[in-house]
């Protein structure tokens, strides 16, 4: 029988999920996996849960390679710069490690990159020629910079410098949770970053992603921008899909 599903797995600051994701339909074969996140969340401790959840899908996922997100840069498989995780990832050669624990190849990504490819490959850009930009509004802001469908990696936007703040120490949703702003005091500090955003990049299209997404209604339609805003349409499966995608077409 021939196996078409490819693990994803999405390595977050509470748990780490995981499912097999079929690439024909792009969603998942299985229902996901989810075990909280070690803490502290160092670099092996993180790699014996993510063997446990290919333990778990092992029969679905024959010998194929498996893909794995990161809150953080990754260049060559090296963790670079680690602004919400432990700060042991730093300079750590990541996807060997997992790889060597797993005995299969790895591919490892920024989360929000994952996301960006999700959503152009299968989601609500997908199809779309021109530049896309997709961020998360999480714990930080991530971002996703994909041209013609393929991703320019780690482009991290949540870590503009904008009217003297990192930028999403100003605007990610955790903020608006930790000061406990309405989203009507919500919009326009996402006004801003937008705005300081689109004049960087022109996109054709911003994709907005993260748990916020599922609230859209209440805060992309006040925005005022020369780009067309759109909730991304994969939500919480979107970092699976693309880091699975990923996995099977490396670059
Ligand atoms: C990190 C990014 C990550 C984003 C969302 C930022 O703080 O620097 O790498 O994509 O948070 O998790």
């Amino acid at each position: 029988m021939q196996n078409t599903a490819v693990l994803g797995i999405d390595i977050g600051g509470s748990g780490i999920k995981g499912a097999p994701v079929d690439l024909i339909a792009g969603d998942f074969a299985a229902d996901r996996l989810r075990i909280p996140t070690p803490q502290p969340s160092t670099p092996q401790a993180v790699a014996d849960v993510v063997a446990r959840i290919v333990d778990h899908f092992a029969d679905l996922i024959g010998d194929s390679p498996v893909g794995i997100t990161i809150p953080a840069v990754v260049t060559h498989g090296v963790v670079r710069l680690a602004a919400n995780i432990d700060p042991s990832w730093v300079g750590t050669q990541a996807a060997d490690l997992f790889a060597q624990r797993l005995g299969r190849p790895v591919v490892l990504v920024n989360d929000a990159d994952a996301a960006g490819v999700a959503e152009a490959k299968f989601g609500v850009a997908k199809g779309n020629d021109g530049i896309v930009l997709l961020t998360t509004l999480g714990t930080g802001i991530g971002s996703a910079l994909i041209h013609h469908g393929v991703l320019v990696p780690n482009t991290e936007l949540g870590h503009l410098e904008i009217d003297g703040y990192d930028a999403e120490k100003r605007a990610a949703a955790s903020i608006r949770t930790a000061e406990n702003l309405s989203y009507a005091e919500y919009v326009p500090r996402l006004q801003r970053y937008y705005e300081v955003v689109e004049k960087l990049f022109w996109p054709d299209l911003f994709v907005v992603g993260g748990g916020v997404s599922k609230d859209a209604d209440k805060f992309l339609p006040y925005l005022k921008l020369q780009t067309p805003i759109v909730p991304a349409a994969l939500r919480n499966r979107a970092g699976i899909i693309g880091a699975a995608w990923l996995a099977a077409n490396p670059s």
